[in-house]
């Protein structure tokens, strides 16, 4: 029998307390990983180290919002001081504010910017120092989405910041590649969570209808491409865009 794939790797998920951030935190621990639920909402997030130490995982919460950048430095100091560092970061945490551009306010605009891009690039800043600093030979996935390949109306800003992403996941492929650090994204399509719950469900309806495998996606089918980028199955890849879509928007 092989060993668990990500035994003795400590993966700091940012928005892990629900939705994908969550499935792969489940998905990574039942693969021997360390986990760091990194999220704003304390509550949910307790819940969940709970449930995972249950399952016979090492896990730890910190309360972070990524788009602080004392809190990020103090996130990855605590990953430090609890499991030695980091292996894995899953840039995941996300939030939605959608409207016609003529109706969005410049606030809709930058949270969203911030909390996608700049959380993003705060944590990939940290994560990089820590791996430096230990000689982790770390894999790095930040959660894009189809949005940032083909636009979405209504989601200037959201669009605008999936897209930032597959650049910064890019640049810092390139920069880090030397380290043995690997950076990848995944553009899930249309996932089952509270983000899609959000949305007009007849326009969900519609666009479910048009993907070629003919259903919505689940968390866990993002987890398993993640697990594939955190693990050493993908070893000789950086720098790469995975679509995780049903085949929508190939
Ligand atoms: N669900 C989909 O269909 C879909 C499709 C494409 C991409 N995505 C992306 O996947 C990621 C996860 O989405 P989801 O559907 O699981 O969303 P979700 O709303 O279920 O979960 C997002 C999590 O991020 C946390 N969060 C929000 N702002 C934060 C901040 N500033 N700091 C720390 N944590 C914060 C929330 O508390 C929440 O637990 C997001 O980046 C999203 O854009 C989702």
């Amino acid at each position: 029998m092989s060993a668990p794939m990500l035994e003795g790797r400590t993966a700091v998920i940012t928005g892990a307390a629900d939705g994908l951030g969550w499935a792969m935190a489940q998905r990574f621990a039942s693969e021997g990983a360390r986990i760091v639920v990194a999220d704003l909402r304390a509550d949910l997030a307790r819940q969940r180290v709970n449930a995972l130490r249950e399952g016979g995982a090492e896990a730890s919460f910190f309360a972070v919002d990524v788009t602080d950048e004392a809190a990020v430095d103090a996130l990855f100091a605590h990953a430090g001081a609890e499991f030695g560092g980091v292996d894995v970061l899953c840039n995941n945490a996300g939030v939605t504010r959608d409207s016609v551009l003529r109706k969005m306010s410049l606030d809709d605009f930058r949270l969203v910017l911030d909390v996608h891009l700049q959380g993003a690039w705060l944590c990939t800043r940290a994560a990089v120092a820590s791996m430096r600093d230990t000689g982790s030979r770390g894999s790095i996935i930040n959660m894009s989405s189809i949005a940032g390949k083909v636009g979405n109306p209504g989601q200037t800003n959201y669009s605008t910041a999936k897209a930032g992403m597959v650049g910064l996941t890019k640049a810092t492929a390139k920069e880090v590649a030397r380290y043995g650090i690997r950076v990848n994204a995944i553009a899930p399509g249309l996932i089952r969570t509270a983000m899609t719950e959000q949305m007009d469900q007849a326009v969900l309806a519609e666009s479910v209808a048009s993907v070629p495998l003919g259903r919505i996606g689940e968390p866990g089918d993002v987890a398993d491409v993640a697990l594939f980028l955190a693990s050493d199955l993908s070893s000789y890849m950086t720098g790469c865009l995975l679509e995780v879509t049903g085949g929508r928007h190939m």
